[in-house]
């Protein structure tokens, strides 16, 4: 009964499952004696759901209708769209964005961001440019529409982060494709927690710009973990900077979530926010992605956007929001730094780790098997096509500690068994 192409559908998804097996294991053989690295969601040091506390009491101060009515538009009210700005921009955003245009959606969460932007700019049939470790959403976004996932390389024969596969992919593409829709997840990626430092920003820019005299590029810039990035605010200004040096044949739509940022992953509040040095290409993105909205979903949760806002225009509240996402963040920096110096210690390959909720441990063609191990002494975590991915935002220290060498030892046992 299904319309054409969509008849072979079904949703595999692998994280629900084994969260479910590493449940039912904690009931049976004590939650002591199990690690579930399979939850995306940031837990504290007692195990416990982190709901910030700045988040909660504001949520619960918001006036009635403002839970209940709809949205003062359909792709977000103003306010939330300013504090978006200021989220990713800073709080002088307009001087940081003079001479460049802008337009800012409200999405269910960065998903809804994210699936909207492939939606208006990838021609059905066309390759989408992918991380060759990533998101696994990203794949059916792409397939929504008929495209075709093409994967780039993350790193080089030497294990080090690179943009060449990606670079040479762009221009191929480029050759053939009127429009080329390019993910970058950064910083904090998921799965394996690197990123591109200034100078692979640089040469990618370079690469684009160039790709950009034979076809429209539409970045992707996913930075749903961008709060708990280890870089200072230079730092992470002296990268934003190099979007605005883009040709007005580029369009870069950043994506943001509100799922981690302010862990409300069930409020479903994200946006895109496109950047352009063409006031044409922004008004086309706005006409474009609103009517997406309108025949989407609608409008985005108007509490979920005023939440935001209330936090986000006032220093005070904005100050200790910050605070408060700093302590756990600093809570993830000591899980990765323990998890990391142990697996030195224990010669355990990872990928190369600089910051976020989860880190990769590649187990290449031993991956079902070291799987199966791993479950057996009842470590859950996500299993990749070619690695697992740890969950440093659920996992406690006093887990994590040990948890290395363990891993190691299976996988060894995997291999030589
Ligand atoms: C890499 C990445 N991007 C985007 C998202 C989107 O999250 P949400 O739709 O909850 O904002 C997630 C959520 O897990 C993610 O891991």
């Amino acid at each position: 009964m299904l319309a054409d192409g969509y008849k072979d559908r079904k949703l595999k998804d692998k994280v629900f499952s084994t969260a479910k097996k590493a449940k039912e294991a904690a009931e049976k053989y004590g939650k002591e004696n199990v690690i579930n690295a399979t939850i995306g969601s940031l837990y504290d040091e007692n195990g416990k759901f982190v709901v910030l506390k700045t988040v909660a009491d504001i949520y619960k101060e918001l006036p009635p209708e403002e839970i209940a009515n709809y949205a003062s538009s359909f792709t977000g009210d103003d306010d939330y769209k300013k504090s978006v700005l200021i989220s990713l921009f800073g709080d002088e955003y307009k001087n940081f964005l003079k001479g460049y245009y802008t337009s800012v959606i409200a999405t269910p969460g960065g998903t809804g961001a994210i699936s909207n932007t492939v939606k208006n700019y990838m021609n059905r049939g066309d390759k989408v440019l992918l991380p060759q470790w990533l998101w696994s959403p990203y794949t059916l976004m792409v397939k929504e529409k008929e495209g075709t996932p093409e994967y780039y390389d993350l790193f080089d024969k030497s294990g080090n982060i690179t943009v060449s596969s990606l670079g040479n992919k762009i221009m191929k593409l480029s050759e053939v494709q009127d429009n080329l829709v390019i993910i970058i997840n950064d910083p904090c990626q998921n799965p394996t927690g690197c990123r591109f430092e200034k100078e692979q920003w640089l040469e990618l820019k370079e690469i684009i710009n160039s790709a950009s005299k034979k076809a429209n590029i539409i970045l992707i810039l996913d930075i749903a973990y961008i709060d708990f990035d280890t870089r200072t605010e230079k730092e992470k200004k002296d990268i934003l900077e190099i979007f605005k040096n883009f040709t007005s044949k580029v369009l870069t739509v950043f994506t943001f979530s509100m799922s981690k940022s302010l862990t409300s992953y069930g409020l479903r509040v994200g946006a895109q926010i496109a950047l352009s040095n063409s006031e044409e290409v922004i008004k086309e993105f706005s006409y474009a992605n609103s009517f997406s909205c309108r025949s989407t979903w609608s409008n985005v949760s108007r509490g979920g956007m005023k939440l935001f806002s209330s936090i986000m225009l006032n220093k005070e509240l904005q100050l200790k929001l910050k605070k408060e996402r700093e302590y756990y963040r600093d809570i993830l920096i000591k899980r990765a730094e323990l998890f990391l110096k142990e697996a030195k210690e224990s010669s355990l390959e990872v990928l190369p780790y600089k910051s976020g909720f989860f880190l990769t441990i590649p187990t290449y063609e031993y991956t079902s098997k070291v799987e199966y191990n791993l479950e057996k002494n009842n470590i859950f975590t996500v299993v990749l096509p070619e690695g697992i991915r740890i969950a440093l935002c659920s996992v406690p220290s006093d887990k994590i500690m040990g948890l290395a060498k363990r891993i190691k030892n299976i996988i060894y046992e995997s291999k030589n068994s």
